[in-house]
């Protein structure tokens, strides 16, 4: 059989788009789903019927069926990883997962370190204390401890010895435990490139799904305020050792608004009574920390600069539900900067200093109950209320971009495709 290929899957703004609900919809005829960055800083949820399910490590579209996998651009909590599987074996799903050798693993050291240098910072970024940085600082500079590495107690022990005199902090670790906790993942070791150019060349298809957003890439983003990896769709294929001609779409996922947890620029920021609307309404506090996400309009300068980044053929628009809860919706369609307005904006701009957000204004629809959106859901497009469908194909014309999918509802089934 021809005609297999990968699908990436990329958040559009900071984070906390929704990705986890749209990657279990788009992994449902996946053979394998796998997470291309980043660790448990993350958190995607899959809401299917009254089961919520919280995934930091394992990709959220293994829920779905598809195999997970997790790339060599990763850096891993070994107890998470652990637990989740525990939760898909729960699911029926079996004892299945495939771990690059090559991931690196996050260490109790690491996490001390990131809270020791948020500590230092002037400004702290607001890391999740996760260990992320630091783990892959440790890689960068070939001291990380790799997944290949956890049961030789002996090299693992050389390895804590380097890191510890590295960077002079107090040894947390113990190679024996480590070993033992770890070795249970040994039997999961895979060779991710050769499993998923294989699986392309027999016809199948591949999910890759990334984790935080585009504005939060290390290079990209609102630098020093991003995470510590690659998150554009780009990076997928390195993580994965899959050729750029295998992917066959780019899909990104953005909020009907924006949100932002941590430290950074955020121009369309809504510090008023419509943040806490919309914070309470969306459940706007983080998966990982539970910290106040902060709350905003969605600002399409920035969604603009990230579908190009990431070369997006369409978009998931998610939570629109939740913009039932003001009356009035803000989009921020341009900034005016010193040198006149700018419709595109790339994150670097906001760090060279201020720009002020041009509004347009839409009308708002009432409350669906889930009956309302279940029934919308079943029947589609044309159901939707007016003024929500306004919105949504008014964003789409402005952005040039198709929504393909609009999401109404946490619960997986709550949404419309087009
Ligand atoms: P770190 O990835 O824990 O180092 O955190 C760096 C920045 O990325 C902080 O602003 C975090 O709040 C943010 N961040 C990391 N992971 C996520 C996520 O999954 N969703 C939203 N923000 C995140």
């Amino acid at each position: 059989m021809k005609g297999g290929g990968a699908l990436v899957i990329v958040g559009l703004q900071w984070g906390d788009e929704g990705k986890g609900k749209v990657s279990y919809l788009l992994s449902r005829r996946a053979s394998y789903v796998v997470r291309y960055q980043g660790g448990a800083n993350a958190g995607h949820t899959v809401v299917v019927g009254q089961r919520r399910m919280k995934f930091h490590m394992l990709p959220a579209g293994s829920a779905a069926g598809a195999a997970p996998c997790i790339a060599a651009g990763c850096v891993i909590d070994v107890r998470r990883v652990l637990e989740e599987l525990e939760l898909l074996k729960q699911l029926g799903y079996g004892d299945r997962l495939y771990i690059s050798h090559a991931a690196n693993v996050v260490l109790e050291e690491h996490k001390a370190l990131d809270a020791h240098m948020e500590e230092a910072r002037g400004s702290p970024i607001g890391t999740t204390r996760q260990g992320i940085g630091p783990a892959y600082a440790d890689r960068a500079l070939r001291a990380g401890i790799r997944v290949e590495d956890l049961t030789d107690s002996k090299l693992l022990d050389s390895k804590l010895r380097l890191i510890t005199k590295l960077h002079g902090c107090e040894r947390l670790t113990s190679s024996e435990e480590l070993a033992q906790t770890a070795g249970s993942l040994a039997k999961y070791v895979a060779d991710i490139p050769v499993l998923l150019n294989d699986a392309i060349r027999n016809g199948e298809h591949i999910v890759l799904e990334g984790a935080q957003g585009t504005l939060l890439d290390i290079d990209h983003g609102t630098y020093p305020y991003v995470t510590s990896s690659n998150t554009v769709a780009g990076a997928a294929c390195a993580s994965c050792g899959l050729s750029p001609r295998f992917i066959e779409s780019v899909v990104g996922v953005a909020k009907a608004y924006a949100t932002r947890v941590g430290s950074g620029p955020f121009p369309t920021e809504e510090l008023g009574g419509e943040g806490q609307l919309l914070r309470e309404a969306g459940g706007e506090y983080g998966t990982t920390t539970g910290r106040p996400r902060r709350v905003g309009w969605l600002d399409l300068p920035l969604l603009r600069y990230a579908c190009m980044l990431n070369g997006v053929e369409w978009i998931a628009l998610t939570k629109l539900d939740v913009l039932a809860s003001v009356e009035k919706i803000k989009v921020c369609v341009a900034y005016v900067v010193d040198d006149g307005e700018i419709s595109i904006a790339s994150p670097h701009v906001l760090a060279r200093g201020s720009v002020k957000p041009v509004y347009e204004e839409f009308s708002s629809w009432n409350k669906l109950s889930t009956e309302e959106a279940r029934h919308i859901a079943a029947k589609g497009w044309d159901e939707l209320p007016t003024t929500m469908r306004e919105y949504v194909e008014s964003i789409e014309k402005m952005l040039g971009i198709p929504i393909r999918l609009a999401s109404i509802g946490e619960e997986t089934g709550l949404e419309v495709w087009r």
